[in-house]
């Protein structure tokens, strides 16, 4: 029984040896120290020995046992570590690799636009002002002096969301908004940049949606020239110092006398060509002297207070700025495009 027992150790401690994997472990370890194993069946039979011979083979075969199971342990873990060495070495990352730059974005062409037209006139002395998109009735149309059923109404279809809730059409309500707030007592230096709506065709030049910057100026003796002065500056700091302005006759309800305004043509520098057609200038915007019924139903004593106004589309400038052809582009969110104003 001596001879059996040290046969069967020897036999499980090879193969215990040999084993590739943790199953191969298990197996053995079932085959030989199971409940139904060589190893438990000599513990079985013990009954039969003598009492000479029993603590002998009962020690013996103690022994064997703690020895298979020592050296089955042994054996898992190496193959255990051998097999998290394996992984670390196949998953091993080289540091010295250059890094993958992240995606960096660029400022929206309008919103840098924007952003600079701010800065030039908040360098004039004006501060940054704002307005609801979704305006009344009274602000939109009636304060700037455009009653119901005035024709100029027509030019500007609208989104109405009730009857006396509209999608402003202009930022011109601001104008009356900021004016309230004054309660009659100037000055009042303000920009507004912001969104407005319009039921429109969506072409190359046209947007249901696009945005302006409004401009308001109300103080005792405000006068056309400080109008000029003031939009002069501003266009040559936003085209270049070699650009100049000129004011036409225009029609506005809530202005008078009311002009646009053109800017020499970057292009042919005046002397006309395919972008100006032929005429050396570019409309950039529209302007004009307050109306005085627009200051009085602001609160505004027409007879002490004077003012300017004015209202440009931001999207016009940036395409006359960048060359920009096709009003869609800012709206398309094609990154060929929005990655060219990295580094506006
Ligand atoms: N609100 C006008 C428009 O949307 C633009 C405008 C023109 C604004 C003349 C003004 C202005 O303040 O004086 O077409």
């Amino acid at each position: 029984m001596q001879e059996q027992l040290t046969a069967l150790k020897h036999e499980a401690l090879d193969k215990a040896e040999e084993a590739k994997s943790e199953q191969d472990i298990q197996a053995i370890r079932v085959a030989y120290l199971g409940k139904k194993g060589p190893i438990t069946e000599v513990l079985r039979g013990m009954g039969k020995l003598s009492a000479e011979e029993r603590p002998i083979i009962g020690a013996l075969a103690n022994e064997v046992r703690d020895e298979i199971k020592n050296k089955l342990d042994e054996k898992s873990k190496k193959l255990q570590e051998a097999a998290i060495k394996q992984q670390l070495e196949q998953e091993s990352i080289d540091v010295t690799l250059p890094g993958r730059p992240a995606l960096q974005g660029a400022i929206h062409p309008l919103t840098a636009v924007i952003t600079e037209i701010e800065e030039i006139f908040l360098g004039l002395g004006f501060s940054i002002g704002e307005g609801p998109e979704i305006e009344t009735d009274y602000y939109n149309f009636e304060a700037m002096n455009l009653p119901k059923d005035h024709p100029a109404r027509d030019m500007q279809d609208s989104f109405y969301v009730t009857e006396d809730l509209l999608l402003r059409t202009q930022t011109s309500p601001v104008q009356a908004r900021t004016m309230e707030k004054f309660a009659g007592k100037g000055p009042v230096k303000v920009v507004v940049p912001g969104k407005v709506f319009r039921r429109d065709d969506d072409d190359a030049t046209h947007s249901h949606q696009f945005m302006q910057v409004e401009g308001l100026y109300v103080d005792k003796k405000v006068r056309m020239s400080d109008l000029k002065g003031v939009l002069e500056t501003f266009a040559k700091q936003f085209f270049g110092q070699d650009r100049s302005i000129r004011l036409r006759p225009s029609f506005f309800p809530f202005t008078e006398p009311s002009v646009e305004v053109d800017v020499s043509c970057g292009i042919c520098s005046g002397k006309g060509c395919r972008v100006c057609k032929q005429s050396g200038w570019i409309e950039v915007l529209g302007a004009g002297m307050v109306h005085p019924r627009v200051l009085e139903m602001s609160g505004f004593d027409a007879n002490e207070y004077s003012g300017f106004a004015f209202g440009m589309g931001v999207e016009r400038l940036a395409m006359l700025k960048y060359d920009i052809d096709d009003i869609r582009q800012f709206y398309a969110n094609d990154l060929r495009f929005l990655m060219q104003f990295k580094d506006v």
